[in-house]
């Protein structure tokens, strides 16, 4: 027998407040017509004043626990994938922790921009094999509008507000690629390219800051980085692109999801694409695709996914689970 870390339940949070694209016309030198065909993105959700990261993520973690027909005392600890959270510290887990309602275990934030989600499974799967922890509930939230500079076209744009969460339960299985949950992971960074995708404030500041990005440079590693870390990932499972009935990708920019999908060899008929409607959520985008897609029929127990993402680092990675 084989210890895998099988979801369970699986939610999400969206501010109430959409923006379309025409938005931004009233302000910037920018149209629908080039946000659309650049990105594939037409609108976006924006947290309302008082609406943190943190209640955004207490509310999708709620929803995954009673999909799950789950109580906050089944779980074993709480994992926030963000580089938005409410303060420095502490943690946004530490505050869905307290929000929940939940007084035993333990919780803490894991910081890798938009590839955050994917290194959180991760090290919810580690946990869960090494028998640290049997139920954890791993949540991507954001509130990128935040730290926006509302005079950058070429960033204010792309993204949006958001959240959504996984529950993972250890669950036996038969050690083969037909088991469901986790069947690989792949984590990958190189600090060298750390300009290309920045906050400009911080702690040494003394300011939030507002995120700083070369787009097109960005662009350049996103394809081939992300169709090598799903390869490798696949390949770590057993599996091939062949096997897979579901792409989940960061939703950052249709065109590179298009490109990574061509490169792995497969029709966008396996993609789910969700950033017509969220933008580009960073580490809840992920987390907010599963929970869109699972809530439209199109991810169904037994399927084959993989999930795969790149932001600020830059870090990148994939994980392949068996829904
Ligand atoms: N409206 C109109 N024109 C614009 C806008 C806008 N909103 N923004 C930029 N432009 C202009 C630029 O100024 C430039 O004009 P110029 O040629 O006169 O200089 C032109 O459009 C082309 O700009 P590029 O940046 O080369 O456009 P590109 O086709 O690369 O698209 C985009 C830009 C959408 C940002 C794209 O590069 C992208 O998606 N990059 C990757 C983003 C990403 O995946 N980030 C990682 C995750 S995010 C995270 O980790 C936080």
């Amino acid at each position: 027998m084989t210890l895998r870390a099988v979801v369970k339940g699986v939610g999400h949070y969206l501010p109430e407040r959409v923006v379309p694209n025409a938005e931004f016309e009233k302000t910037l030198d920018t149209n629908d017509e080039w946000i659309r065909a650049r990105s594939g993105i037409e609108r976006r959700h924006f947290a309302a004043e008082g609406e943190t990261t943190s209640y955004m993520a207490t509310a999708a973690a709620q929803a995954a626990l009673t999909q799950a027909g789950l109580a906050v005392d089944d779980l074993d600890a709480i994992i926030v994938a963000t580089s938005t959270a409410d303060l420095t510290f502490p943690s946004a887990a530490t505050m869905v922790q307290a929000e929940l309602g939940m007084t035993h275990g333990f919780a803490f934030d894991v910081q890798a921009v938009c590839a955050g989600f994917v290194f959180a499974l991760s090290n919810a799967n580690a946990m869960i094999l090494s028998g640290q922890a049997k139920r954890v509930m791993v949540i991507g939230a954001e509130t990128f509008s935040r730290i926006m500079d509302w005079t950058d076209r070429s960033t204010c744009v792309l993204f949006g507000d958001g959240a959504g969460a996984v529950l993972l339960e250890a669950q036996e299985g038969h050690g083969t690629s037909d088991d469901r949950g986790i069947l690989s992971t792949d984590l990958n960074s190189d600090g060298r390219h750390k300009d290309l995708l920045y906050v400009d404030g911080g702690v040494s500041t003394g300011t939030t800051g507002y995120l700083r990005m070369q787009g097109n440079q960005v662009f350049r590693h996103a394809v081939e980085k992300l169709a090598a870390t799903a390869t490798t990932a696949l390949e770590r499972a057993g599996v091939t692109a062949k096997d897979v009935d579901w792409v989940v990708p960061h939703q950052a920019n249709i065109r590179i999801i298009q490109g990574t999908a061509k490169k792995l060899g497969l029709p966008m008929e396996n993609v789910v694409v969700t950033v017509q409607d969220h933008g580009n959520t960073s580490a809840a985008s992920i987390p907010l695709a599963l929970s869109v897609g699972h809530a439209r029929g199109q991810i169904k127990e037994g399927d084959l996914l993989v999930t795969e993402a790149i932001g600020g680092g830059l870090a990148w990675g994939a994980v392949v689970l068996r829904w």
